[in-house]
């Protein structure tokens, strides 16, 4: 049997480069080595836990989401996409995990935490955004997945369901399975910072490149990008830590790329060993990152472009996935139900 991999994004808007080199880049990837059972959620019910009263935003950006997901190439035909809304089990299961975990577990998870703190919460927090880990527990488990590709900040999210999967199978026998976290395997990729050298990319942060952004918009980000504040004049040394021009060539630069736009050197050592020791300026890197996220995003934009004029498509696409999944997941909460013993009518009781 192949592996399971179960993974998803919160529809909250487009989806930008962070997303590409911490996920969808390694996604595609899994996806066309054809040894794994891929499940992609659109996770709009905890999209809507703190966003009850914007509803709308979330039904766009689940679209969004969606030709994001199809314009990096991920295949309906390889993987199953869809959306958590429309497979009402995942609900029932979160129900049965909610009596497994306490307040104090909850309000310890530090993703929580700084999530509550990031939209002011306080006490007055949703009861439905607190508990969203119990939900993303009964997300992963349904469908017994092995494998779950995440980015770092969802790293307690994991613990906390491994932590219910223990739980639910030491007190009704061994029904769930232990999911493992997944990360990026390039370190600049695991958390690209934003174009103003802030630690993350980020919607809310305003500092993101989108895979939906024109030539022309990605050039003028890429041109504005922060570097280092002392490398003043092409003559002074520059810094490469904490300077996001050079951790975005960490994450997408390649030798050919070298060959093909910036031959005098050999590979990205050299361009950074020059920058350091000083005469190579800004602009020069700046115009090379250009070219290299020009030839990432090019092929995405006409995907896209396509999938924009054919929606019947994306939303096809998202109807047959969820009804998909839906399968397995009634598989999955039948079992959890007979552990329980609340199968109260079924035949074979
Ligand atoms: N929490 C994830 C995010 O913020 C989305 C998500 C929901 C998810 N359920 C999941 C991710 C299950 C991995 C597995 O984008």
């Amino acid at each position: 049997m192949k592996k399971v991999i179960l993974t998803g994004d919160r529809p909250t808007g487009k989806l930008h480069l962070g997303h590409y080199a911490g996920s969808l880049k390694n996604r595609v990837k899994l996806q066309n080595s054809n040894e794994y059972d891929m499940y992609i959620l659109i996770a709009d019910l905890q999209a809507l836990t703190d966003n009850s009263r914007d509803p709308e935003k979330i039904r766009k950006s689940l679209k969004e989401v969606a030709l994001d997901y199809l314009a990096v190439g991920l295949d309906p035909s390889k993987v199953t996409i869809f959306v958590q809304s429309q497979v009402p089990e995942l609900t029932e299961l979160t129900m049965h995990y909610l009596n497994l975990v306490t307040l104090a577990r909850l309000k310890r998870n530090p993703t929580i935490k700084t999530e509550i703190k990031e939209r002011g919460f306080g006490e007055s927090v949703p009861v439905g955004f607190l508990t969203y880990p119990i939900s993303q527990a009964a997300d992963i488990t349904a469908f017994k997945a092995d494998l779950v590709p995440v980015g770092e900040d969802q790293l307690p999210l994991i613990e906390q369901c491994k932590e219910i999967v223990h739980t639910f199978n030491n007190i009704y026998g061994n029904v769930l399975k232990e999911p493992q976290a997944v990360l990026a395997d390039n370190q600049a990729c695991i958390r690209l910072p934003g174009i103003d050298g802030k630690a993350k990319m980020s919607k809310s942060l305003g500092n993101c490149i989108y895979l939906s952004d024109n030539s022309e918009i990605v050039r003028k980000k890429i041109m504005s990008m922060f570097t280092d504040p002392e490398h003043v004049r092409v003559e002074d040394p520059g810094k490469v830590e904490n300077n996001p021009v050079f951790t975005y060539l960490d994450a997408f630069a390649t030798d050919e790329d070298f060959q093909k736009y910036l031959p005098e050197y050999k590979n990205l050592d050299e361009l950074k060993a020059h920058y350091q020791r000083g005469g190579l300026g800004d602009v020069k890197v700046k115009k090379f990152l250009f070219q290299v996220v020009e030839d990432i995003l090019t092929p995405i934009r006409e995907t896209r472009a396509y999938y924009e004029e054919h929606m019947e498509l994306v939303d096809k696409m998202l109807e047959d996935g969820s009804k998909k999944a839906r399968l397995v997941v009634q598989e999955t909460l039948k079992d959890v139900r007979d552990a329980i013993g609340i199968n109260y009518f079924s035949k074979n009781d």
